[in-house]
């Protein structure tokens, strides 16, 4: 049995924040944030939960695939931001979505949330143990946002992104890699909360981050050479695993932190940059939605072709990364 995408959605708030509305909150400039990212605008859920954005990113996959809710096996959402601790946007997406067929469950990869999502939902499939399964990334970053950290807060916006798995006759999702790194795990930190012990009111020390908010920490200059090092592993090993040639590809889709980490991968590969999706200027980083939210406008544009090769490729806290090499098919349900 084969897995394959059979359907895309995405969904963004409609609120568009600037770079000149981000340098009324704190000191930065429209060019300090372009020529260092790459970011001109970004939206911000305006009251929008977790939870609603992946449902409207749900329904819109859902119909792009032509498949109803009540077929779905399994249904993971791939978030840092979710709205509770318990219960999970999965259960939360199956309720509304009246899925009663199916089991769900959260994941929490970072930024590589759609590929380690991507690789687990494939296994389900392949091994005949769902047939299909909905994959939704959602974040909401502004929740966890330092509105006064100007090395962080220009960075992130909200959004969600969604694609239906199912089986494929041909081969749909052809290859995965993941890793993970966790001697990183202090380089990009949003805390959750403590534990109030009445018999023991001293919380055991910290050990990645003493302050006590839940905001984004990160030191960027760390994450960024830990990014233009992990990308090329991951498109290295995954391209080894399927034996196939990077220009083979007609679409790399990178995880959208930063385009000097994008055009560096650009450059290591000598790729023509119109192969390599981009939507930071206008989406910021995403986190796990940032992937699927570029394979959606794609799909929906018309920019892909039957047969053409895809690599999507990601990297974040944890830290994680990973990439998968999928050929594209239209309409291929089994
Ligand atoms: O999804 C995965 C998670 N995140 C990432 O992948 C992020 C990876 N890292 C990066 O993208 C980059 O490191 C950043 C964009 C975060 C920062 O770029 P940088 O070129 O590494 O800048 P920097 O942190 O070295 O800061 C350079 C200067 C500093 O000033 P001084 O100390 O040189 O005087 C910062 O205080 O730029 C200053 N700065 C800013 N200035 C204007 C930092 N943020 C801003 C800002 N506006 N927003």
């Amino acid at each position: 049995m084969k897995a394959g995408i059979i359907g895309t959605g995405s969904y963004v708030p409609d609120k568009r924040v600037t770079n000149e509305d981000m340098a009324v909150l704190v000191e930065t400039t429209d060019d300090w944030i372009v020529s260092r990212t790459g970011i001109r605008q970004r939206r911000f859920s305006d009251g929008e939960s977790t939870w609603h954005m992946a449902e409207r990113a749900a329904l819109a996959a859902l119909e792009n695939a032509g498949c109803s809710a009540s077929e779905l096996d399994l249904i993971i959402v791939s978030t840092v931001t979710p709205d509770y601790f318990t219960p999970s946007i999965s259960c939360i997406l199956q309720g509304r979505l009246k899925a009663a067929r199916a089991f769900a469950f959260d994941i929490n990869a970072a930024c590589s949330g759609f590929i380690y999502g991507l690789d687990i939902a494939r296994r389900y499939v392949e091994a005949g143990a769902a047939k299909k399964a909905l994959l939704v990334c959602s974040e909401t970053l502004t929740k966890i946002t330092d509105f006064t950290d100007r090395n962080t807060c220009v960075l992130f916006g909200d959004g969600a992104g969604a694609v239906v798995i199912g089986a494929t006759e041909g081969p749909g999702i052809m290859e995965t890699y993941l890793a993970s790194d966790g001697t990183g795990a202090s380089l990009l930190v949003s805390k959750a909360l403590a534990a109030i012990n009445p018999v023991c009111p001293e919380p055991a020390p910290d050990i990645l981050d003493a302050r006590s908010d839940r905001f984004i920490h990160m030191d960027g200059k760390e994450v960024y050479k830990f990014a233009v090092r992990a990308m090329p592993e991951a498109i290295d090993k995954v391209l080894a695993k399927g034996g196939l040639r990077i220009d083979e590809v007609s679409h790399i889709l990178p995880h959208q932190a930063n385009a000097r980490i994008i055009e560096s991968v650009v450059e290591k590969y000598g790729l023509d940059p119109s192969k390599v999706l981009v939507t930071l200027d206008k989406y910021g980083n995403t986190s796990s939605s940032s992937i699927p939210i570029g394979l959606d406008e794609l799909n929906r544009s018309g920019g892909l072709r039957q047969g053409q090769l895809l690599l999507a490729v990601g990297f974040g806290a944890g830290l994680t990364y990973g990439s998968a090499l999928i050929r594209w098919q239209e309409a291929n349900h089994a």
